[in-house]
């Protein structure tokens, strides 16, 4: 079976979301979470962008063992520095670099002809492997970019050192057939694309976010982008949760493995949820409120009589507890401990003790507590440092 890598941008492109602005101590939180999930690849930031990115991207790579951790550079020396810097210390650090290579972006934004932004990509990727042995590039806009100029200057940015190739749908413009289409005609015609992984990174603007990045491994992506909720610019991006339960439950159509854990989804996307302040549909697939129940009387009845008349995902399968743990004033500090843990946190010993204080304290006033009671007493003593 064709192994997917999967790169998770929460931090990074999940955190443009508009009214998002993780701290320090949340993004590590987050990034904690998504090892446990299982990703390949976590982009904690933007180390450039500002001087409390840097050591959230700094903390994180000091402290992720079994995910490659990327940080987002400009096509810039400087860029580049920062995020070296930033890196340096992860188990595995990754380069991402980009620069935009649309007739649109290019004329708009960047005011550069098709030669001179070749020859940035290539001069920074050269200059990015001098310090980085994993270097992701990414042709931003790619969708609405000439082919032909992709493919030559996919071939050089290889030849300069890049390890991964990344085509975003940068504006969610693109269909399944069309981004399908761009993968294959890359993987045709680029000649040495077989030394690096490709990947397809898409945004739901038209609501095709997990379409296109199904077509994209179906045509040749070896990698795939996205973040838990489907959180990022506008519309966001695709939503990793959607993209692992497709995989597995689709096996017979899309006969791809990656290293998820599924039963982490539900833990991961609460913590993203609180953490961000992000509410999710009550009718987003997989994750919303709703997404395992059933009104109707006719539906009640069929699933009554067998499940598998109109659920097609168990609620277990994205780690959905039957039998959750409900805390109260005789709850100890044990069943506390494994409840915070089900809640994504990792405390240490002191904090731990705080936090149980903090709830000891709550349970005088109030008979039951709630997961997101919790979420509150554990995101302050996180942040009171
Ligand atoms: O959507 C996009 O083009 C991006 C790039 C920076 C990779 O997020
Ligand atoms: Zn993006």
């Amino acid at each position: 079976m064709v192994h997917i890598n999967i790169f998770d941008t929460t931090l990074r492109d999940g955190e443009q979301s508009p009214g998002v602005n993780l701290n320090q101590l949340e993004k590590l939180e987050i990034a904690r979470q998504l090892e446990r999930f299982g990703v390949n690849v976590m982009e904690a930031g933007f180390p450039a962008s500002s001087h409390g990115d840097f050591e959230a991207v700094r903390s994180i790579a000091r402290t992720i063992k079994n995910a490659s951790v990327a940080g987002l550079a400009r096509a810039t020396k400087s860029d580049i520095d920062i995020t070296w810097e930033a890196l340096k210390d992860a188990a595995d650090p990754r380069l991402h670099v980009f620069i935009a290579t649309s007739p649109i972006h290019m004329t708009y934004k960047l005011k550069k002809t098709p030669d001179e932004v070749m020859r940035q990509a290539v001069e920074m990727v050269s200059y990015g492997k001098s310090k980085f042995s994993n270097v992701e590039w990414s042709a931003e806009d790619a969708s609405r970019s000439d082919l032909d100029f992709l493919v030559r200057m996919i071939e050089k940015v290889i030849e300069a050192g890049a390890t991964v190739i990344n085509l975003p749908d940068t504006v969610g413009y693109t269909t399944p057939e069309e981004y399908g289409r761009m993968f294959r005609y890359v993987r045709e015609n680029v000649p040495n694309i077989d030394k690096v992984a490709l990947s397809a990174h898409c945004h739901d603007d038209l609501g095709m976010a997990i379409a296109n990045s199904l077509a994209a491994i179906e045509n040749g992506a070896t990698q795939v982008e996205g973040t838990i909720n489907g959180i990022g610019e506008r519309a966001g991006n695709a939503a990793l949760e959607e993209l692992a339960v497709a995989l597995t439950i689709r096996n017979d159509k899309y006969p791809y493995s990656t290293n998820l854990h599924l039963k982490e989804i539900k833990r991961t996307s609460d913590l993203v949820r609180k953490l961000t302040g992000m509410t999710i549909a009550p009718n987003k697939a997989v994750v919303g409120q709703n997404a395992f129940s059933h009104e109707s009387g006719i539906h009640q009845d069929g699933v009554l009589k067998h499940a598998s008349t109109y659920e097609i995902i168990t609620p277990e399968l994205v780690g959905i507890q039957a039998n959750q743990l409900v805390l109260g004033k005789h709850s100890g500090r044990h069943a506390f401990k494994d409840k915070i843990m089900q809640l994504g946190f990792s405390l240490t010993d002191e904090k731990l003790l705080d936090a149980f204080k903090d709830f000891k304290a709550l349970t005088d006033r109030k008979k039951e507590v709630t997961d997101e009671d919790l979420f509150t007493i554990l995101t302050d003593i996180q942040t009171d440092i």
